[in-house]
């Protein structure tokens, strides 16, 4: 099976298997599979935040369990419940006309609902760990099925157990297979965002309706986000990297104009995208793999890109930043 269709890249590699699983049990039969249930498994969601580089000798499981609905209304919250195959977006839109307010902030992020917990997905002072219930999961070696308060994904900033191999981590060892979010009672807007606030000073809307900022978030993500289904890519490609106030005041010694953002703990967070801009990438290219025009922090397929062309030019990238700001960018999807 080609996998170019099944990841947001665009990126052409092989998978010898790839099993659809369109409910939680379909897990357990790949694994009390006699010859599938041995052979290592990468579950695929939407495929908008991996980069394939070469083909793939696991057994591919694409996630397509649908479903939507409100599991429970409490006086403080609405319970909805989603499969982890539905889009993420087509979950914040239903949510939004069924009345069920609180995700509009992450409005037209690409990619499944389950993969959303994976990466703690997370736009316009939102991450999905402020909103996340509970997960259901499926045991890839036992098939048993079990339900992981969020306490215990060990959420950061892009980051989660799921995305960790080896002791304690989860990833390639569990599936997730549905998704439970808590809309808090009385809903109130998450603003304070600047590009929300230039929203509300352009309009005069001062108390916007979650519906609004639904819209205006998916007017900001347009403007200066590549929509996959067009362009190739996989969102912002690098974190934007966390340093001490001391080395922030170093580097605003010698840049100025560095965009920052001091966090609670004291740290201050750097936009990546600002560097790499200022190391005048924007627009740059390796064979297909491009720097985005209007935004340097995602990597874009111009359309014959493949996946070591993306890693070079990734690495291109990072070592010019390194050289100008001591810093080193991390990847944000995960390289395959
Ligand atoms: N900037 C530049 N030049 C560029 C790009 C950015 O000067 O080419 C400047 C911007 O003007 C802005 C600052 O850098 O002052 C930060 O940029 P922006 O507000 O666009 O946010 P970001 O840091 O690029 C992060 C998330 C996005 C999320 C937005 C909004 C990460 C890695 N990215 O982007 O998430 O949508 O904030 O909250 O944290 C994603 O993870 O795939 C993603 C798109």
């Amino acid at each position: 099976v080609n996998l170019k269709p099944y990841n947001s890249f665009g990126l052409p590699a092989v998978a010898g298997t790839l099993v659809r699983i369109r409910e939680a049990a379909d897990v357990r039969r790949v694994v009390d599979h006699p010859q599938l249930g041995r052979r290592a498994k990468f579950v695929l969601g939407g495929g908008s935040n991996i980069v394939l580089t070469k083909d793939m000798d696991a057994v591919v499981l694409k996630i397509e369990i649908p479903g939507l609905r409100l599991l429970e209304e409490r006086e403080d919250a609405w319970i909805v419940e989603a499969g982890a195959g539905v889009a993420w977006h087509q979950l914040v839109q239903w949510s939004i006309d069924a009345g069920y307010p609180g995700l509009e902030n992450l409005a037209l992020i690409p990619g499944t609902v389950g993969a959303a917990p994976v990466q703690n997905i997370g736009a316009y002072g939102l991450e999905l760990k402020d909103r996340l219930e509970s997960v259901e999961v499926v045991d890839l070696v036992t098939g048993r099925a079990a339900l992981l308060p969020a306490s215990v994904c060990k959420f950061g900033y892009r980051d989660s157990v799921f995305k960790h191999e080896g002791f304690g981590g989860l990833a390639g060892k569990s599936v997730i297979t549905r998704v439970r979010l808590r809309c808090p009672k009385p809903w109130q807007p998450v603003l304070g965002y600047l590009e929300l606030e230039r929203k509300i000073a352009e309009t005069g809307i001062a108390s916007p309706s979650a519906r609004q900022i639904f819209d205006w978030i998916c007017e900001i993500r347009r403007a200066k986000l590549p929509d996959p289904a067009q362009i190739g890519n996989a969102g912002s490609f690098f974190k934007n990297p966390v340093v001490s106030e001391e080395q922030c005041r170093d580097i605003i010694g010698r840049d100025p104009g560095i965009v920052h953002y001091p966090m609670p703990d004291g740290t201050v967070k750097l936009a990546a995208g600002w560097m790499i801009d200022a190391c005048g990438w924007k627009g740059k290219a390796v064979g297909g793999a491009a720097v985005y025009e209007k935004q340097a922090l995602v990597l874009v397929n111009r359309g014959e890109a493949r996946g070591a062309e993306v890693v070079t030019l990734a690495r291109a990238i990072q070592e010019s930043v390194y050289g100008r700001f001591g810093i080193r960018l991390e990847p944000e999807p995960v390289l395959l």
